[in-house]
């Protein structure tokens, strides 16, 4: 009991402490450090930004209403050579390849961001801008799949692409296509496709009630497809191996596939096989503290999560469902820092940002929060009578809805300037942002202001090599941003650090609405 007491008083003297230096501080440090002294942040400016990115990330023929202007027409004879359309997708970064993996885990998470957050995207008047992104993905996913087993997984070549520094609009590279089929499978690649398809089912299910079920229809297929063969597709495209090499296996994208699947179609199968395969496949055995393109554990056991929460299981699965809420409950825990083993737990930089590897590491940081801004709002939403439901890390420790929330919060403010360098990792936001992205199109005069044809090797001796900033600013684009002692070097040859990729902003769609959504509750409270 006295104990008690003097534990009180401690606590109430450190609370007088606290509040005196904050009234001490200067206003800004005080609001937690804006972009260029600003007090809060532009979370519209940063939606809107991102949503821009993905037009620059276009392949193929450009639309009317097409507005990032510097990119034209590219990859028009894309599969030409195969005897197949696969003119369209995304760039998956700098370079002028169409990586079917990290393209349709981009797609997922655009339609997850679209499905969780619609209301605050719509608030924010995007909703018409994330439904074009993710239909310029999946259309040409449709197009990809171009029998029940067979799926074109790539179109380019990384080893001649990367020889050249060129605009798409003026590619001279090999445009050969890959593809996994019976004889060469890619369960991974067919699972994640099948997870984007089931995903954009649901964001399309009410505007475009036809083109979900087609969506749909493709998925159920590519489920199968990747069940029925399995394999490694690194295995059969030996062409993706050194720059996109399923790491983790299929078992991961398989389950994610299954789970989306089931939440697109309500089918009891689908549950089934998640729980049935849950074991073999690693659902329930592995607690890993990284969400990617490659490993999506995490996210799936999330996705299992609630599905438990919600309650609409048969009974004999709740064990198993309980082992997933657990595994994605140690994640949650390690990107808080709240697991009792330090190597259980994400690193952090001084800084604050959660720091996985060096190479893209924003793409951990933004994926992550994604997962805890998501997984706050479901615990918000259970009414439950036992008060207020926690996250349970491991010694005993808990996590509540509003420190996964703040966690997420953190990272973003982090991506957006609020870090020791003072730079935005996010092009094009604030005063101080990369300006030598690692981008071929971005870094090279527009086709439009000037159509002379730049050759392969020219554009590395006229552009790449060029000190200054880029011509074309790539609004929107999230870098791989700073290394594990928060510094950053932009400079063009800087891949690890300036060049940008799909999947890091993709996530933050959602993080962003969301985050805009609670700016403006606190406008509406004053
Ligand atoms: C944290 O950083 C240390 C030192 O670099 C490293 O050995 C360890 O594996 C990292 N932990 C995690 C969970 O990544």
């Amino acid at each position: 009991m006295a104990r008690g007491i003097t534990t009180a008083m401690l606590v109430c003297a450190a609370v007088v402490v606290v509040l005196l230096l904050l009234l001490l501080l200067p206003p800004t440090m005080a609001a937690g450090g804006g972009v260029g002294g600003g007090k809060g942040f532009d979370y519209r400016k940063a939606l809107q930004s991102g949503l821009l990115y993905f037009e620059a990330q276009r392949s193929g023929h450009l639309p009317y209403n097409q507005r990032v202007r510097w990119r034209g027409h590219s990859g028009l004879a894309d599969g030409l050579q195969q005897g197949v359309d696969l003119v369209g997708g995304y760039y998956d970064a700098g370079d002028n390849v169409k990586f079917g993996l990290p393209m349709a885990f981009t797609v997922t998470m655009l339609s997850w961001s679209a499905i969780e957050f619609a209301a605050e995207i719509a608030a924010a008047g995007e909703r018409r801008h994330v439904l074009e992104a993710i239909k310029w993905g999946i259309d040409y996913l449709v197009k990809a799949h171009t029998a029940a087993d067979e799926l074109w997984a790539e179109v380019g070549d990384g080893d001649t692409d990367h020889y050249c520094w060129q605009r798409p609009e003026d590619m001279t590279t090999s445009r050969q296509a890959y593809k996994v089929d019976r004889h060469n499978p890619g369960s991974d690649v067919a699972g994640e496709t099948a997870a984007a398809l089931a995903a954009a089912s649901i964001v399309f299910r009410r505007s475009n009630p036809h083109y979900s079920h087609l969506l749909l229809h493709h998925a159920e297929q590519l489920f199968d497809f990747g069940d029925k063969y399995r394999g490694k597709y690194d295995s059969s495209i030996g062409e993706v191996w050194s720059y996109y090499a399923s790491a983790s296996g299929y078992g991961d994208e398989m389950l994610w596939a299954a789970l989306w699947l089931h939440r697109a179609t309500g089918r009891r199968g689908y549950l089934d096989y998640a729980v049935a395969m849950a074991d073999e496949f690693g659902g329930t055995g592995w607690a890993i503290t990284e969400f990617s393109w490659d490993v999506k554990y995490a996210g799936l056991q999330i996705l299992a999560a609630k599905v438990l929460m919600d309650g609409k299981y048969p009974e004999q699965h709740r064990a198993t469902l309980e082992q997933y809420r657990s595994k994605a409950e140690h994640y949650l825990c390690a990107c808080l820092g709240k697991n009792a083993a330090a190597g259980d737990n994400v690193n952090r930089t001084a800084g604050g940002l959660l720091f996985v590897r060096q190479w893209n590491n924003m793409q951990y940081v933004t994926n992550a929060a994604f997962l805890l801004t998501v997984y706050s709002r479901y615990l918000r939403d259970q009414h439950s009578d036992s008060g207020e439901l926690v996250v349970r890390c491991s010694g005993g420790t808990t996590a509540s809805a509003g420190e996964l929330a703040a966690q997420a919060r953190a990272q973003a403010e982090y991506v957006l300037g609020a870090n020791p360098a003072g730079v935005s990792y996010m092009v094009g936001y604030g005063r101080r942002f990369p300006r030598r992205v690692h981008h071929r199109g971005a870094s090279i005069v527009s086709h439009r202001a000037d159509g002379r044809f730049i050759g392969c090797v020219q554009g590395y001796d006229d552009w790449f090599r060029r000190g200054g900033a880029n011509p074309n600013v790539v609004v929107g684009a999230i870098v791989g941003g700073p290394d594990h002692r928060d510094r950053f070097v932009d400079r063009r040859d800087n891949y690890m650090q300036t060049e940008a990729c799909t999947y890091n902003t993709a996530p933050m769609v959602g993080v962003f609405a969301h985050l805009h959504s609670e700016s403006d509750d606190r406008h509406c409270r004053k």
